[in-house]
């Protein structure tokens, strides 16, 4: 099947989040399965300079106020078109947010353009080449199949949109209808109009042929209001087209440098010493995260003290909200068990999940979670909040699962401070029976955590997506 992945963000050229990961393993984790994914990005700087000498391949004349054309690059062994428009793209800074830490006024023309570009290339083919899928990867592409079915082209190409987190929307006001090129007549209440106003996401869910989310357990949540974030009834609406499929992770760059649960201590130790920690015979926590609401971060926060007391330590690497910053910047100064790096550093991210004993995801929701997934293949046992993905990956030291030898990790639920203590005090009390947490990290290690079998499902379901034989 030939597969046009359409996304915001990609490894190794721009990433905010696991949705660069998952965008940037999918080409050539689906080449096995006898995909031919190509992959269509914004022309950010970051993006232009990592396809230097990129040759134009078609020109889409004015698009939303500016010059646009499709260039033609690599990524990896893969090809990846990059729609170069500098009057929506070429600004320095966060790709979504001005300097003022808002969102750029025009992100509804910015990532309309990258929707109308995926269209315009499932109407026209590229380079002799026509994609039989769109591959949609949240609200910034999620206007495609919109402008795919203006284009006329619905009925030959098929529409796979991927929610990877339902928190963001795309809004925009319902004046933008024309300069957004969009159907007038779709804006209502079963179309894409949401409240009052244009949603990229809603579009996307209403128009796609299916929908898919990055695990099952939130696939199932995101028909519940706490959940759907105001599309749950939208989301039940399509329930027979909508499936959770689990992403994996890169093996190759996230592999531990020991073979057994044994090779970790050194990586311990020789971490202390880098980030400044005093040695110590109790578990290294660590966290690799945004610090957003949704991360419930807040929460460790809260039951800091309790954790230390329990002679644990915590490392923290992480940037996003000023308050959880600075929350996070004052542990660090009041205990000396607490290290903080703020900011964002793959390199120690790495070296956290090697060095760590336990890795913490407390999130009060999570789509996927890659963090976790990492902890599992270096034996990083994680504990984790029973939400989402999450909840599908970790296998919880519960009675049962260790008295079947099963155990992963730790699950708390739900997602408050005082759960969380009770956990991190569970975590803490197993920590002191060595025999049993080296048979967790066994099994944590040996869970499967690549992309094989989520990439069959994939090429199954684009499989079904085929519209001419
Ligand atoms: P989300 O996409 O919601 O942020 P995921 O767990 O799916 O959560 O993916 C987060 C990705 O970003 C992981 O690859 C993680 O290692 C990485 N990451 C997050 N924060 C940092 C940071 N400060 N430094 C390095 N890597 C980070
Ligand atoms: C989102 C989610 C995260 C998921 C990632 C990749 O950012 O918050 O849970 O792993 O997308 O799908």
């Amino acid at each position: 099947t030939r597969v046009l992945s359409v996304a915001s963000e990609c490894v190794p050229l721009v990433k905010t989040g696991g949705l660069a990961d998952v965008v940037g393993a999918l080409p050539s984790a689906l080449a096995e399965c006898g995909v031919d994914m190509r992959t269509l990005l914004p022309g950010y700087p970051a993006v232009m300079a990592g396809v230097k000498g990129a040759k134009v391949v078609t020109d889409l004349g004015d698009l939303f106020g500016g010059p646009a054309t499709l260039r033609r690059g690599a990524l990896g062994d893969q090809v990846l078109y990059v729609l170069d428009a500098p009057h929506l793209y070429d600004r320095p800074g966060s790709i979504y947010l001005a300097p003022d830490g808002k969102d750029w006024p025009d992100n509804p023309e910015r990532f309309a353009a990258l929707s109308w570009a995926a269209a315009h290339i499932g109407t026209n083919g590229i380079e002799g080449w026509s994609p039989e899928v769109l591959h949609l990867h949240d609200w910034q592409a999620g206007l495609a199949p919109v402008y795919l079915r203006e284009m006329g082209a619905a009925d030959r190409v098929g529409t796979l949109l991927t929610i990877h987190n339902i928190a963001f929307q795309g809004l925009a006001p319902a004046n933008r209808l024309d300069a957004l090129r969009l159907p007038a007549t779709s804006y209502n209440p079963g179309g894409f109009e949401y409240y009052g106003q244009i949603s990229a996401l809603k579009a996307g869910l209403v128009t796609a042929d299916k929908i898919s989310t990055v695990s099952p357990t939130y696939a199932t949540e995101l028909m519940t209001p706490e959940f759907g974030m105001g599309l749950d009834g939208v989301l039940r609406e399509r329930q027979a087209d909508l499936t959770g499929i689990l992403n994996g992770i890169d093996l190759g760059a996230w592999s531990p440098p020991y073979k057994s649960p044994k090779g970790k201590a050194a990586r311990t130790k020789a971490l202390r010493k880098e980030i400044g920690l005093p040695p110590s015979d109790g578990p290294l926590c660590v966290v690799i995260s945004r610090l957003t609401e949704q991360k419930g971060l807040d929460l460790l926060l809260n039951v800091l003290p309790t954790l230390l007391d329990a002679g644990a330590q915590l490392a923290l690497l992480g940037s996003g909200d000023a308050r959880l910053e600075s929350g996070f910047r004052d542990a660090a100064t009041r205990y000396s068990g607490v290290v903080v790096r703020i900011g964002y550093d793959e390199a120690l991210a790495h070296d956290l999940i090697a060095g760590g004993d336990v890795i913490l995801v407390p999130s009060r929701f999570e789509p996927c979670g890659l963090t976790q997934l990492y902890g599992l293949r270096f034996g990083t046992l994680p504990l984790v909040a029973l939400t989402g993905g999450l909840a599908d990956t970790v296998i919880p030291a519960s009675p049962a699962g260790m008295a079947a030898g099963v155990a992963t990790g730790f699950q708390f639920a739900p997602v408050t401070a005082n759960c969380l203590r009770v956990a991190l005090m569970r975590m803490c009390a197993l920590w002191q029976n060595r025999k049993d947490w080296q048979k967790m990290m066994e099994n944590a290690m040996a869970h499967p955590v690549g992309w094989d079998q989520s990439a069959r499902t994939y090429a199954a379901l684009y499989q079904t997506l085929k519209k001419v034989p």
